[in-house]
Parts: structure tokens; sequence; C-alpha cells
């Protein structure tokens, strides 16, 4: 699904920047919807944090298919989110880490210098982000700053899949598809982590990789169909939903959970056709068919932490970019081939 960028009461318009003297940084701003090259490199002013929020010195910020559309304005239902005629706020990018550069009057957890992780109101691609203290979380130990920063949503988007979505257990059968990518590189190792047995689907130029993720089997799209083979799984997260909805059920069991989990689709609604097909269907099977938007959670982003401190999940970076870069890190991502996460750094 692809509104996984949600707009929150922080969110504002670009900070211009102010009278002689006062704070500006870098960021990559956008005044209209469009493809990457409507990011320009400009010197805006610096977010200012309020009594609850923290001002954090960017590090480094992911970016993922979510804000492909968000930069794009396509599927055009994002707009309804994000200001109909040009964007709202015109830096792109909700994740990030970096380290504690101011606190507002009430946050009490958090103090200057701490490296922190999690996501931001004000858009990421710029050297100081501002973020509700509840959206962050302490870098865990050993854990470097790009690495990090390639963690909230798309680790999120996996955690709440697997945990929450598809109660996944000990034993229980998993196929992932787009399992080289954001989602399921992550959605692999923590479904490994709760115990599955793994299949990930991905191309032949990524099968080494994804077993090295961890998953026990791996089918290569460009010589086998998974809905074709016989096998049957408790769980399918697809993150990529090329084949159609009738063929996946095939390869699920008849009491199984299927996530639909594409963001791609048509230009105007993008993928809410495929998720009201699902959810109407849902209704006449005993197969749960369940398409969602993940949530942001302190709580989960500890969680993730943890999964991260122990070493049973790595974050898979693909590439870094440069900021002044930030347009041909987006249209990498656009064109969906990532290995993993995408960072640009600041
Ligand atoms: N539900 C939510 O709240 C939520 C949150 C975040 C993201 N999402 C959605 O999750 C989806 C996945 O996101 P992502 O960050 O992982 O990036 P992505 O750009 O969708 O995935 C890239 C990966 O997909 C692989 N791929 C392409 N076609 C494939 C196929 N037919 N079979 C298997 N793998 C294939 C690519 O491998 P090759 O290059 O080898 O083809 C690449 O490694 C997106 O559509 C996004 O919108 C949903």
């Amino acid at each position: 699904m692809g509104t996984e960028q949600r707009p929150t009461a922080g969110a504002g318009p670009l900070p211009a920047a102010g009278p002689a003297g006062a704070a500006t940084m870098r960021a990559a701003v956008q005044h209209r919807y469009g493809p990457p090259s409507v990011l320009e490199p400009a010197e805006v002013g610096r977010p200012l944090p309020g009594r609850g929020d923290v001002l954090v010195a960017v590090g480094a910020a992911a970016v993922h298919p979510g804000d492909y559309f968000v930069m794009t304005g396509e599927p055009y239902m994002v707009r309804l989110a994000f200001g109909l005629r040009r964007p709202r706020h015109g830096i792109p990018g909700r994740d990030l880490a970096g380290v504690v550069a101011a606190v507002g009057n009430d946050v009490t957890a958090l103090r200057p210098g701490d490296e922190v992780f999690g996501w931001s109101t004000t858009g990421t691609l710029a050297e100081y982000a501002c973020v509700p203290a509840d959206n962050l979380a302490p870098v865990p130990a050993g854990l470097s700053v790009v690495a990090a920063a390639a963690v909230p949503t798309s680790a999120l988007t996996a955690l709440q899949a697997v945990r929450d979505i598809a109660n996944v257990r000990p034993g229980r059968t998993v196929l992932v598809t787009g399992a080289s990518g954001g989602v399921g590189s992550f959605a692999v190792q923590i479904a490994k982590a709760f115990g599955a047995e793994v299949t990930g689907v991905c191309s032949t130029r990524n099968v080494d990789l994804v077993r090295s993720l961890g998953a026990d089997h791996v089918v290569d799209y460009t010589t086998t169909d998974f809905t074709r083979t016989g096998k049957r799984y408790d769980v399918i997260l697809d993150n990529v939903e090329a084949r159609p909805l009738a063929a996946v059920r095939r390869a699920l069991t008849p009491t199984g959970t299927l996530i639909p989990n594409s963001g791609r689709g048509g230009r105007w609604l993008g993928p809410l056709g495929r998720i009201v097909r699902a959810r109407v269907l849902s209704g006449f099977t005993r197969q749960r068919l369940r398409p969602f938007l993940s949530v942001e959670k302190r709580q989960d982003l500890l969680t993730l932490a943890d999964l991260l401190a122990t070493g049973q999940v790595t974050p898979l970076v693909d590439r870094t970019y440069p900021l002044d870069e930030a347009p041909d890190a987006l249209a990498y991502v656009g064109a969906g081939h990532t290995r993993g996460k995408v960072v640009v750094t600041v």
C-alpha cells in the first residue's frame, strides 16, 4: 500500500529563510509535484522545536517508495493528504537518524548530543529536522547513523505485518515477495527471528543476497512462478503484487493470511482498487486477506532497536547519496529495483 506517509499536526509550510542572522540550513526542497528534477538545493529557515519536540541534526535520511509517491503527487489521491495543487510541506523525507541538537521544554527523555533515529514531521532531506519526542528512540550501540536511518518505516512495516497482522509463530511458513527490497529484506529477517520457515521471492541477481538474509528457500521470479509450484504457505507478504490476487491465493493455505502490500498502482487511486477487492473478498473466504497501513509507534521502534542490538536484524543498505544528489536517490527508488534501502547522507 502506498500511503504510508501521513501528514501530522507538526507538518507545516516550508520555513522561509528568516531575517539576517536567523538560523538557516541546507535542504532539498520542492515547490511543485513532479519527477525528481523538481527537487532543488536551497537555504531555508531552520525549524524551531515546539514544547514536545526535538531538533535533530540529521546525519542520514532514508528514502522509500512512499517518499517517491509524495514527491510526484501520484497517485493523485496522495494530494488529498499532502496538498491539492502543490506539496503543503516542501522538504521530502520522513525517516532519519542523527544527533539531538536541542529539545523543547517538555522533553526530558532526550538531551543534546544523544544519537537518535525515527520519523520526522517536517521533512528529513535537510540539515535539521523537527521531530516529536515520541517519534524517536536511541540508536543501538554499534549501529552506524546510515544503518539506523534505513530502519524506521520499512522495518516497522515488516514488523507490524509479520507480528501483528500475520501473527507469525515458530514453524509457520512465510513467503515474502520483493524479498530483496526495503520492506522485504527486513521482513525475511524478522520472520526468521519469530521462528518461521521463510521463502523469499527475488530475481536471479538477488538469490544469494536473500539467502544471506536468512531465507530458508528462495524462488527466482525470472524462472519460477511461486503461485504455480504447488506449495502453500501460512503467510504471504506480497510487497510487489506482480501476480493476480486469485493466483496468489492458490499459494496460500485454506486459513492462511495474505498481506497485499504494494503501494504501486494506477495514476489516480494507486493500490486502492486492489485493497477494496481484497477487503470485499475477505468476507467470503476462510483465508485472511489483510492489506494494512503501518502505524508509527515508539514502542515498535524500541522493539526494532532490540532486534538490531541482538543482531537478529541487520539493515541492508544498497546505496548512499549526498544531500545534493537527493534527486538521484529518489529516481533510483522510483525505478523499483533497490536492493534493501537507499539513504541520503547529510
Ligand atoms: N503498508 C504500509 O504501510 C507500507 C509501508 C511501507 C511500504 N509499503 C509498500 O511496500 C512495498 C515495498 O516497498 P520497498 O521499500 O520494499 O520497495 P520496492 O521498490 O517496492 O521493492 C524493490 C524490490 O522489489 C523487487 N521486485 C521487483 N519486482 C519483483 C517481483 N516480481 N518479484 C519479487 N521481487 C520483485 C526488486 O528486485 P529486482 O530488482 O530484482 O526486480 C527490488 O529488490 C512498496 O510498494 C511500498 O509502497 C507499504
